[in-house]
């Protein structure tokens, strides 16, 4: 047997593989094939840095065009899909999300096509998943960006900030080894299609210390009306060693530019929103007291909530961005694979007779 390796748990710090696609930095910037994200939620569309992410470079015109048209011509529900949705009748919109895409009749080239039709299906079986829940009507998408139509698949205001709502969604796109990244390269290395490679991902996104956690913001956020509620909230969840949604990182442990960002666009749109208000105060003690920064959960949620956005779609939101990301993964992993298999140090019994 080789020379057995052990490595801290969780991965913390371990390097487990080379990718071009996005890096949290040795200068703490989140960059997107090399642009800072930022930058490019400020200047660029999500197409665009859709299109950057997958294909490693920024779109010309003519190349930006048909990938639009793909994603539009897609955006339509199989009624198969719709039916079983309906029949099965699941209660949590993640869990229906999961299940559906994996239900999805997709041709299987197992190539770019079968992600462009998941990618342009999700804000659909977003929205179908929770009007099937809530008993309401179906929502036809409207505007010509794909962030617009999801805005308005998940709201009825009118778009006039759905902007904001872009620069999130660009901000979402792409994280390196994330929890469900890595789910779904693990996933990829067994030459599994993209379709149960998603699901893998999707499984994983769930879970509420990586992608849950922005739902959970704005419970506490709506009891905090002062200074003095943001500490005795900080305090008694730090006595009780609980965490609080929307603070610490794995990568970010000084400040999270995309938390960072989002801040500062809810200055400008909502200076004086209450929940806005309330996250900096909890900011400002929590990082006085723990030294720990908020992670762009705290303020996505706040972002959400006043683009009037409901609770029940924070998750999904990250994860109709992310799954842009997911598809660069899956086959940068294929581009030089090797199946992904770690060892396990055994700490049972020896062996022993029966
Ligand atoms: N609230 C309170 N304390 C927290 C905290 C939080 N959200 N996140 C980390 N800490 C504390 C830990 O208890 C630990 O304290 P200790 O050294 O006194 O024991 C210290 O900070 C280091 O945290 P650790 O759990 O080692 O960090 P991690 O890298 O393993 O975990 C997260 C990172 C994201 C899983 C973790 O910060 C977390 O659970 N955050 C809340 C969920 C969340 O917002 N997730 C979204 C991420 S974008």
């Amino acid at each position: 047997m080789s020379e057995e390796i052990i490595v801290p748990k969780g991965l913390a710090n371990v390097v487990v593989d080379t990718t071009s696609i996005a890096t949290t930095g040795a200068s703490g910037n989140l960059l997107y094939r090399g642009y800072r994200a930022v930058e490019l939620a400020e200047k660029k569309s999500f197409e665009e840095v859709a299109y950057l992410i997958i294909n490693g470079r920024l779109p010309t015109q003519n190349e930006l065009t048909p990938f639009k048209n793909e994603l539009n011509s897609n955006m339509v529900i199989d009624e198969s899909v719709l039916k079983i949705m309906n029949m099965v009748k699941e209660k949590n919109l993640m869990r229906s999300i999961r299940s559906m895409i994996s239900l999805y009749p997709y041709k299987m080239n197992d190539d770019q096509s079968t992600f462009t039709q998941m990618e342009a299906k999700m804000p659909l079986l977003t929205s179908y998943s929770a009007s099937s829940i809530n008993g309401t009507p179906i929502k036809t998408p409207k505007g010509v960006d794909f962030s617009q139509k999801f805005y308005s698949l998940i709201t009825d205001r009118e778009n006039k900030n759905w902007k904001s709502f872009e620069k999130l969604m660009i901000l979402y796109l792409e994280h390196e080894f994330n929890a469900s990244t890595f789910a779904l390269r693990v996933a990829a290395s067994t030459l599994t299609d993209p379709v149960s490679a998603v699901t893998a991902a999707l499984a994983t996104l769930k879970g509420p210390l990586h992608g849950g956690a922005n739902s959970e913001v704005l419970t506490y956020l709506s009891g905090i009306e002062n200074e003095k509620d943001a500490m005795k909230f900080v305090e008694g969840k730090l006595e009780k060693k609980e965490k609080i949604m929307g603070f610490g990182h794995r990568v970010y442990k000084k400040r999270d530019p995309r938390a960072l960002f989002v801040r500062e666009e809810l200055r400008k749109i909502a200076p004086t929103d209450q929940k806005f208000v309330a996250a900096e105060m909890v900011e400002n003690y929590m990082f006085e007291k723990k030294g720990l920064p908020a992670n762009v959960d705290l303020y996505a949620a706040v972002l959400m909530d006043y683009l009037g956005i409901n609770e029940m779609f924070y998750l999904p939101v990250f994860a109709c961005s992310r799954i842009f990301g997911w598809n660069a993964h899956y086959f940068e992993q294929l581009s030089n694979n090797k199946i992904i298999r770690p060892a396990s140090q055994y700490i049972g019994e020896e062996e022993r007779e029966l």
